[in-house]
């Protein structure tokens, strides 16, 4: 059976690390805009910066929690016949020990350089503009993607959301596109669909099934119930 997971930031909630469109979340105290598109960076480059600088430096606090734990053991069985892709950033997926993650959005440890195009694994801060390691130039930017952006290696993407027998959402708002339309992709092409969310999403109505609590509880359950 071919699978697709994709996640979103309620995934790793339990883990202590905020979501974006909750009570508390991390837009909350800042404008999209003035972070998260390219319009910004070049505006206000810093602001950014340390916006992410803060993200990334929060990283070592946080733990996988039992959802992560769950996805990495279903990676193991599933091996190739699982694509686990996420919209988050952190390294919780990795650290749980999933095989293989697709991150479209990016990733808080890594960092690409505007001047020469090179990408980079990145653990530490870039407000104070190092230098790249390829070219000098201090031009590293979060490897994250941005609105406006486009996210990574959507082909790969469609591919398997078309070969896939079952599609399950987990964690995501369902507010931002492209990731928002997967569930309608594989739905197309035949694959049944599942959300997992802590309440009903913008997306709900698209999926053949949806169960409300909290990803910890609802993710080994579903895993459990696939590989015993
Ligand atoms: N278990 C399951 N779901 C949860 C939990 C939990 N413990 N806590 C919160 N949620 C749900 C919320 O109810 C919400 O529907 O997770 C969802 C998180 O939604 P968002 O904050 O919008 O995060 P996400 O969907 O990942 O955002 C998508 O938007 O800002 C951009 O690039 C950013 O990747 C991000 C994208």
């Amino acid at each position: 059976m071919k699978v697709v997971v994709l996640t979103g930031a309620g995934i790793s909630a339990e883990s202590g690390v905020p979501t974006f469109r909750d009570a508390d979340g991390l837009w909350e105290g800042h404008r999209v805009e003035d972070v998260a598109t390219p319009e910004a960076y070049e505006a206000a480059p810093s602001v950014v910066q340390a916006f992410y600088d803060a993200r990334r430096a929060a990283l070592s606090a946080v733990d996988p929690n039992p959802a992560h734990d769950a996805l990495a053991r279903l990676g193991e069985v599933l091996g190739d016949d699982l694509l686990l892709v996420t919209q988050n950033i952190d390294d919780l997926h990795e650290r749980a020990g999933s095989p293989s993650v697709l991150h479209m959005h990016g990733e808080l440890l890594a960092a690409w350089c505007t001047a020469c195009g090179r990408r980079v694994r990145w653990a530490g801060a870039l407000g104070d503009q190092p230098p790249c390691p390829g070219c000098a130039a201090p031009a590293l930017r979060p490897d994250v993607v941005w609105f406006g952006e486009v996210p990574y290696e959507m082909d790969r993407i469609v591919d398997a959301l078309v070969e896939a027998d079952l599609f399950v959402s987990v964690g995501t708002s369902g507010a931002v596109y492209p990731a928002a339309g997967f569930v309608q992709q594989a739905r197309a092409y035949g694959a049944r669909t599942l959300e997992l969310n802590l309440q009903p999403s913008e997306g709900s109505r698209w999926f053949h099934e949806s169960r409300q609590g909290p990803a910890g509880l609802l993710v080994p359950e579903w895993v459990a119930s696939l590989v015993g």
